[in-house]
């Protein structure tokens, strides 16, 4: 089967996180998210992706290339300008002549697809999409639907007096190719403003179904950091990369621990990292691969990226700083987020 992953939105609300990164590259427990949702996807039967991209796909390529590396095959639907989330099926057209799925590739998820495809092939209308239900709707698209679960109703980001329920569309689609034919081409579109309600309209059969299990939209920076404490904390099923080192404690192959060094968990520590003499890290701590931490360093409740370098004796709370960070000896930061390179270095 193949799916569509979303991938080319601009992520302004993790800004300056993806000023040079496009949202789904962001690492969660030190691996792009992309790749988890990709080898979580292909677990259950996907093993086709086409990637709708645009703002610094070239991220996105050099990472994963043809697919090789994670036994699919990979290719790439780069748009000349943001085409918006229909406007990017649309220009992906000439890759889809079956049933496929479409992914918002910027939510934490890790859905199971069968029940949804059965359902879909069931209904026999031309979408099914996959909802959750939230608490406060008023920031996603919300649905009204019938008992048979054909959407009456979809109303992208309403007010709470608008909100028909508290179902939401979780950004996974089942759709018929056919679905091309009520697009149009080389402009921008959007499948929730415009495509859905215009098919819920001219009843083509827009079905929903709940899915269960985590599902976290990692917009905002407290939310970004809310996932990884969700992993740490276990509520989450993402998997975590290294050895349980003490309870609640990971740490990757090749890292290196100074002596006195204190771990409050939950900590997840990367490869090759080197932790100075009399750091104190976490409780909430998460560290990639081939960082350095100085010396009495202390940090707490914060996210550092791949290859970055905390002097000694800095203390770090409540911040998230990007691939290749530097900080001299002795900076104290409190609910910082910092980009400091102008180019993506995955390690
Ligand atoms: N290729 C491409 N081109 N992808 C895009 C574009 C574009 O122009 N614009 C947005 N996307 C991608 C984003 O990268 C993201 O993966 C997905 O499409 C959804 O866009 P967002 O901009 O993140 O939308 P949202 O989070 O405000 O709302 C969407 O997601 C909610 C669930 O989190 C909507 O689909 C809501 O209905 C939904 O409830
Ligand atoms: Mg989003």
């Amino acid at each position: 089967m193949k799916a569509l992953l979303l991938a080319g939105g601009l992520g302004t609300r993790l800004r300056p996180l993806t000023e040079n990164l496009p949202k789904p590259m962001a690492p969660i427990a030190n691996k792009p998210w992309l790749e988890h949702l990709i080898i979580h996807l292909r677990k259950q039967g996907v093993d086709q992706f086409v990637v709708a991209c645009h703002h610094y796909s070239e991220v996105i390529r050099n990472y994963f290339g043809e697919g090789q590396n994670l036994g699919v095959k990979m290719e790439y639907a780069i748009e000349p300008f943001p085409m918006g989330t229909a406007g990017a099926i649309k220009n992906a057209k000439d890759f889809f002549h079956e049933t496929f799925l479409v992914v918002n590739a910027d939510i934490v998820h890790l859905p199971e697809l069968l029940p949804l495809l059965e359902f879909h092939y069931r209904h026999k209308g031309m979408a099914t999409i996959a909802l959750t239900e939230v608490e406060d709707p008023t920031s996603y698209g919300v649905v009204e639907q019938d008992k048979n679960g054909q959407i009456l109703r979809f109303v992208e980001k309403p007010s709470r007096e608008e909100a028909p329920s508290n179902r939401i569309n979780a950004g996974l689609y089942v759709l018929e190719p056919s679905i091309m034919n009520h697009i149009p081409s080389n402009q921008e579109v959007s499948i929730e403003r415009q495509t859905f309600p215009f098919l819920i309209e001219n009843k083509t059969g827009v079905y929903g179904k709940v899915i269960n299990g985590y599902w976290f939209d990692m917009g905002t920076p407290s939310r970004y950091r809310q996932i990884h404490w969700d992993v740490l904390d276990r509520r989450s099923p993402l998997t975590i990369m290294g050895r349980e080192y003490q309870k609640g404690v990971w740490i990757g192959e090749g890292s290196k621990i100074g002596n006195e060094v204190r771990f409050i968990p939950p900590v997840l520590i990367g490869k090759s990292v080197k932790v100075g003499d009399k750091a104190v890290i976490g409780p909430y701590a998460v560290i990639g691969d081939h960082c350095h931490i100085g010396k009495g360093v202390k940090f707490s409740s914060s996210i550092l990226w791949d290859r970055s370098t905390i002097g000694d004796h800095c203390q770090i709370k409540e911040s998230i700083l990007a691939h290749k960070t530097s900080l001299s000896s002795g900076k104290l930061l409190n609910h910082s987020i910092i980009n400091q390179s102008e180019k993506v270095m995955y390690a």
